[in-house]
């Protein structure tokens, strides 16, 4: 029978056994996977392994300085962070197609990880959180001709991008490739991840990138931040978190009037998407209780400053896609 310590145990010794004494570099996304990654590969090879953190800086309000302390001060794994907020918002500065966008930061992401790897560098080996369903996705992908090891052509990160250069095509190591997700979070759990890692609703690479329509500026990031921020907070605090597949704040870059105080006020909606899903393929709008809608609504309308408006999506998908980019 499948147990989480014989799991782990028989992974440390299988890493051990595939990067000997040589250098792994794995990048850190703050979910289950790659933190689970983390966690087996420092037990493993302890400081043969590099762990970067990329902030793009779309992640959710606390969530980078939360990862960062985890790591540093719960598992004692040095993380190098590196902040790549400026970078990443100058190069989206101007676009507001849905596609161009995701590209931009898919280009950015990927330089942005091959500069860090050869500032680090060099490292033989990169370390994914491929699970049993990407193996069989890409069975014949990334096998190399000659030796057929599975080899990184691609980095395999939530933003599906590829393109490594010829000389970062490392080597692989994936000890989670024979789990499924429900087995990847059992291992989470008992290595002491936290609940908020392990059972993390599902979170797009691109982050709030792609939950604000048309430009995004540093204004509407906090924005958007402030406003999730007080969604999961309302969710939370009635135990509707595990309810729901994903519960997020969507900002529209329109305009429309309020009133506030005797002050009449121009200013962005903020949309709730709130949805139910078994594995996000189909989906349907929550019935979310309406006190609930309710204390969100007041509270993201007189706390979040450029905020007059709360609307509720109350679309299936299909015909509507989960997020709105
Ligand atoms: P849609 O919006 O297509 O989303 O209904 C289905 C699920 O996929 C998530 N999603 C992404 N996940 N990178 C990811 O890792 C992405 O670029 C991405 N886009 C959407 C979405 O949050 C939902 O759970």
């Amino acid at each position: 029978t499948w147990t989480t310590a014989a799991f782990v145990e028989q992974a440390i010794r299988e890493i051990r056994a595939r990067v000997g004494e040589k250098r792994v570099l794995l990048a850190l996304s703050g979910g289950v996977d790659s933190s689970t990654l983390a966690f087996l590969l420092h037990k493993a090879i302890g400081d043969q392994l590099t762990c970067v953190f990329i902030d793009q800086g779309f992640m959710r309000k606390y969530e980078p300085e939360r990862l960062i302390k985890l790591f540093q001060e719960q598992f004692h794994i040095p993380v190098e962070y590196v902040n790549a907020r400026e970078r990443f918002l100058s190069s989206l500065s101007g676009i507001t197609d849905p596609e161009e966008k995701r590209r931009m930061i898919g280009y950015e992401f990927i330089s942005t990880f091959e500069e860090t790897s050869r500032r680090l560098g060099p490292f033989d080996y990169l370390a994914q959180g491929t699970l049993y369903p990407d193996v069989i996705e890409s069975a014949n992908t990334n096998v190399d001709p000659q030796t057929g090891e599975r080899v990184a052509v691609k980095i395999k990160s939530h933003h599906n991008v590829g393109g490594l250069p010829k000389d970062l095509r490392f080597k692989l190591v994936e000890p989670l490739r024979k789990l499924f997700k429900d087995e990847v979070r059992k291992v989470g759990r008992a290595i002491g991840l936290p609940e908020e890692i392990v059972q993390r609703h599902p979170f797009p690479g691109p982050g709030l990138a792609i939950r604000i329509l048309g430009e995004i500026t540093a204004e509407r990031l906090n924005i958007l931040r402030d406003a999730d921020l007080i969604v999961r907070q309302e969710i939370n605090k009635r135990d509707l978190y595990h309810d729901y597949w994903q519960a997020f704040a969507v900002l529209l870059p329109i305009r429309s009037v309020g009133v506030m105080g005797d002050q009449r006020t121009y200013a962005f909606p903020i949309v709730l998407r709130i949805v139910t899903s078994e594995d996000g393929m189909t989906a349907d709008w929550a019935r979310v209780p309406y006190d609930v809608l309710e204390v969100i609504s007041n509270r993201i309308v007189n706390e979040v400053k450029g905020v007059n408006r709360v609307v509720y999506d109350i679309t299936s998908k299909p015909p509507g896609t989960i997020e709105w980019e």
